[in-house]
């Protein structure tokens, strides 16, 4: 090769580097992507879930029910994608800390440990694939609380600016907690965090509510630093009062004096309301005076607040309450303490899940390991203080030390029964399906799936009870809208499509839903069906699913 030649080949070679330079993130949060869940992405497992437990709690028209789902949360998130997509009001999480303790953080089948030399990578690669999932259940008011410490503070604040926007960045609180590290010998930590963020600009928190303890008459006058005058002019304007009678006004009127906001120094300032603000609330404005030692009298404006009044107040960001006694709580219930446990404390979670605005909130905890915000719902609900009435919660744990089944699962049953909770719980668990094509034939992977498919539905549809309207046509028991579930359909005789259709025809309510278990081209059929009621939706199949039916199409082709 000429030097030419090998000058033209390193010049195309630095500009190939400049762009992928170019192409780099500048700004926020970079790591090593670590991955231990691949397969799961690829569309070679499909999730679906199954039956663990007992049930219990049904109402009458089985709908709304709280969920708790057994399994690693990647793969019950990956079905919540399908079943909840924008639909949870609140997700408050307390995810593994990363504190390198041992066997504190598993990812995918594996412990990490405080000597991983990729330790930050791993907990980042983790957590956003979760959080990037939770962000699409998100409901547009929609509101997330993670619980953290300091070992993942500092990256997790970066990377949830990153999925969320940190225009979306609401705040972090800190928390006391109780004890702190013995051996620390400079800082001793007794504090951790909760980071919270909304789905959107629309959305927003609970905020304090205070009632005033007496009758407040506080002034109308700005008086922070640089509060000053001739910062906001439009605020500076006269408001007259009439000193014997101590009529208010905002126009002149005879024997009234001019106030202006003026410190008693002299130094001029303005006032806290506009002036359009003043004329509609001028009932709450007083006149008030100040004696001076020298005899000299001032007088200024007040705003009245009458005892029992509710005030609306910004929360404090330092958190002193509820420092400890999940331990004991989750005792109480259970009966006995359980080792290497550290459950949140209830009345913790109760104030979370009470920063959502809405009356029937649907809630989310994807770590949710002794079900301590189950309880914490179940609470809320009785509390006549509590602006919430009839919270709806979904819980995924993994079953590590059987947390799920000897503690998470019993502690909802036996705190329903022991409190008279009169709640509900559907008790579920993920499996994995690996597509094996060499093991599986095509039609008892497609029943198979199908079959596992109505479980998902249910979930969806937050409806457990389904009626068998004939062998091709379920019905869900929902009292506002009928939903069916179409099977079978490639194995439909002509009268069998005529029977559908007229059941359709009759059914009296205003909306219909239908779920088509069926990836073939049925469109003569579809059409049919649609014509047969004035306001027929044709409900999606999750993506897991068609991904392993079109691998089987491709693979007959
Ligand atoms: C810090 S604890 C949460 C404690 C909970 N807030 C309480 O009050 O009981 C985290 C829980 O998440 C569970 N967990 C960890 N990784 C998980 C995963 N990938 N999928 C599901 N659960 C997981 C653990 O078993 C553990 O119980």
């Amino acid at each position: 090769m000429s030097e030419i030649e090998k000058l033209k080949k390193e010049v195309e070679k630095l500009k190939k580097e400049n762009l992928d330079l170019k192409k780099k993130k500048k700004f926020g949060l970079v790591w090593e992507e670590r991955e231990k869940e691949k397969n799961i992405d690829d569309g070679e497992y499909y999730p679906y879930l199954v039956k663990k437990g007992n049930a219990f709690g049904f109402d009458n028209n089985e709908t709304n029910k709280n969920i708790l789902i057994e399994g690693d949360n990647y793969h019950a998130l990956k079905i919540l994608q399908y079943t909840h997509k924008e639909k949870i009001d609140v997700i408050y999480i307390d995810p593994p800390y990363n504190t390198g303790k041992k066997k504190e953080f598993k990812y995918g089948d594996s412990w990490i440990d405080k000597n991983s030399g990729y330790k930050h990578s791993y907990w980042l690669s983790f957590i956003n694939k979760r959080l990037e999932i939770a962000k699409n259940l998100l409901s547009k008011d929609g509101l997330i609380f993670i619980s953290i410490d300091e070992n993942e503070y500092a990256r997790l604040k970066l990377l949830c600016d990153d999925i969320f926007t940190s225009s979306n960045f609401i705040g972090s609180f800190v928390k006391k907690i109780s004890g702190g590290k013995n051996d620390s010998k400079t800082i001793k930590v007794n504090h951790e965090y909760l980071l919270c963020y909304k789905r959107t600009e629309k959305a927003t928190i609970h905020l304090n509510i205070e009632y005033t303890k007496k009758d407040e008459t506080r002034s109308l006058q700005k008086d922070g630093d640089n509060e000053e005058r001739f910062n906001r002019e439009n605020l500076w304007y006269p408001i007259y009062a009439n000193i014997k009678t101590k009529e208010i006004s905002l126009e002149f009127k005879k024997d009234m004096i001019e106030i202006f906001p003026i410190k008693n120094d002299g130094l001029e300032r303005y006032w806290r309301w506009e002036y359009d603000t003043a004329i509609k609330r001028i009932d709450e404005l007083r006149l008030t005076k100040t004696k001076f030692d020298d005899g000299e009298i001032k007088y200024d404006i007040g705003v009245f607040t009458p005892k029992g009044t509710k005030k609306e107040l910004p929360w404090n960001s330092f958190i002193s309450d509820f420092s400890a006694g999940g331990g004991t709580q989750l005792k109480e219930v259970l009966g006995k303490k359980i080792p290497g446990m550290y459950p949140k404390n209830l009345d913790y979670i109760k104030w979370i899940c009470n920063l959502s605005v809405k009356k029937n909130p649907i809630i989310l905890d994807f770590f949710a390991g002794s079900g301590t915000t189950g309880q914490a719902l179940e609470e809320l609900k009785k509390d006549i203080s509590s602006h919430i009435e009839n919270p709806k919660y979904i819980l995924i744990t993994n079953n590590e030390n059987n947390i799920c089944e000897e503690v998470c699962y019993q502690r909802i049953k036996k705190a329903n029964e022991k409190y008279n909770y009169n709640s509900n719980l559907e008790y579920l668990k993920t499996e994995l399906l690996k597509y094996d094509s060499q093991k599986h034939s095509d039609l008892d992977i497609k029943e198979f799936m199908v079959d596992k498919l109505i479980e998902i539905i249910k979930v969806r549809e937050a409806c457990f009870k389904l009626d068998e309207i004939n062998k091709f046509l379920l019905k869900f028991a929902h009292i506002n809208k009928s939903v069916y579930v179409l099977q079978d359909i490639y194995k439909m005789k002509k009268n069998d499509y005529d029977e559908v259709v007229s059941i359709l025809k009759d059914d009296e309510k205003d909306k219909i839903n239908i779920y088509i278990l069926s990836m073939s081209n049925h469109e003569h059929y579809i059409n049919k069906i649609s014509k047969a009621h004035k306001n027929i939706t044709f409900e999606p199949l999750p993506e897991s699913f068609l991904k392993i039916l079109r691998k089987i199409e491709r693979k007959r082709r």
